[in-house]
């Protein structure tokens, strides 16, 4: 498991992690969310030992990312934020040349290569030079090499940064895929990957953690969670009329689509969809919301409050 006591960076003036503690275990993918600038790549780059904290500790599996920095450096697969150095190598060079630094034998260092072309379909380009490659093959070349030993964690700074919709969709199931027995953190501004990979979420702001829980548990903040929203020509009038109900606090409406909140503790669903079926309203659509976490996350991040 990695372990993080008390982590503090500065910059001369500036804390940009300031006395950051969290535990994460095998199978949980964490995602750490947070405004830009707000500490989160440089939490990373401490975790995988390529930034020096100015407090505090990190262990990974038993390893002091400091004192036993080799070891701690054996199990973990990082993917920076950028592009991949060496630029002037071809990417069939680059995973070789990664695979060899990192000790691989001959015949596990080809039979990986081969492995992560195919899950990163990088074969059209193994004999460009990384420099020439486009934004997103270059992120692709960045995971291939963080996932080559196939290590037990994955420290992943915004891994479908650049990615087209489709890449993004395969490198999200190639997370999900490899999860089950690693430790993954990953960093992201897409908050859908949130929901789609990670069973754990940090936001960071200033620093500092601000929220450490499920996704599920984010979203339950949101004043969305359990509001019934529907989309009719006839907003107006239905908004008028779920006014009336005794387990509705407030509706809102935004043109053709009406929202209609709880009290608290109270369920609406089902009430509205009888009025649905009673009153035969012309409802294109109507959906019971989970929350938004656009909204939490702006919550959270503008108040600056911890919770
Ligand atoms: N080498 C450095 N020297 C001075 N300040 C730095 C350095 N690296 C990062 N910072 C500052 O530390 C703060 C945190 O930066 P960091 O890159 O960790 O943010 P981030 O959460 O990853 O943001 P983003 O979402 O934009 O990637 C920022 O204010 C940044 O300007
Ligand atoms: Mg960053």
């Amino acid at each position: 498991m990695i372990k993080i006591e008390n982590l503090t960076k500065s910059y001369g003036d500036l804390e940009a992690v300031k006395q950051v503690s969290f535990n994460v275990e095998p199978g949980e993918v964490l995602g750490f969310l947070g405004p830009n600038g707000a500490g989160k790549s440089t939490t990373m780059k401490m975790i995988a030992g390529f930034l020096s904290p100015t407090q505090g500790r990190i262990s990974v599996c038993g390893h002091d990312v400091e004192s036993d920095s080799m070891a701690a450096r054996k199990i973990i697969g990082y993917l920076p934020e950028g592009a991949p150095a060496y630029g002037e190598m071809t990417t069939a060079a680059f995973l070789r040349f990664i695979g060899e630094l990192r000790g691989m034998s001959a015949s596990n260092l080809e039979a990986r290569i081969t492995e992560v072309v195919r899950q990163l379909n990088l074969s059209k380009v193994l004999e460009q030079p990384i420099d020439t490659l486009s934004k997103g093959f270059k992120r692709r070349v960045g995971l291939a090499q963080a996932i080559l030993h196939d290590p037990l964690v994955l420290i992943l700074d915004e891994p479908t940064d650049g990615l087209d919709p489709n890449q993004k969709q395969e490198v999200r199931s190639l997370i999900q895929g490899m999860s089950k027995d690693k430790i993954i953190i990953i960093s992201t501004h897409i908050l859908e990957e949130v929901h789609a990979v990670c069973n754990r979420a940090i936001i960071i702001s200033g620093g500092v953690v601000l929220a450490d829980a499920t996704p599920d548990e984010l979203e339950a903040r949101s004043r969305y969670h359990q509001a019934v929203t529907l989309v009719s020509p006839g907003a107006e009038d239905i908004a008028s009329k779920l006014k009336g109900l005794a387990d509705v606090s407030k509706v809102e409406v935004e043109g053709n689509q009406v929202t209609a909140f709880p009290k608290s503790g109270k369920q609406i669903f089902s009430q509205i969809s009888t009025l649905i079926t009673q009153h035969a309203w012309q409802v294109s659509e109507v959906q019971l919301e989970r929350g938004r976490l656009d909204e939490v996350f702006r919550t959270i991040t503008m108040k600056g409050g911890r919770s």
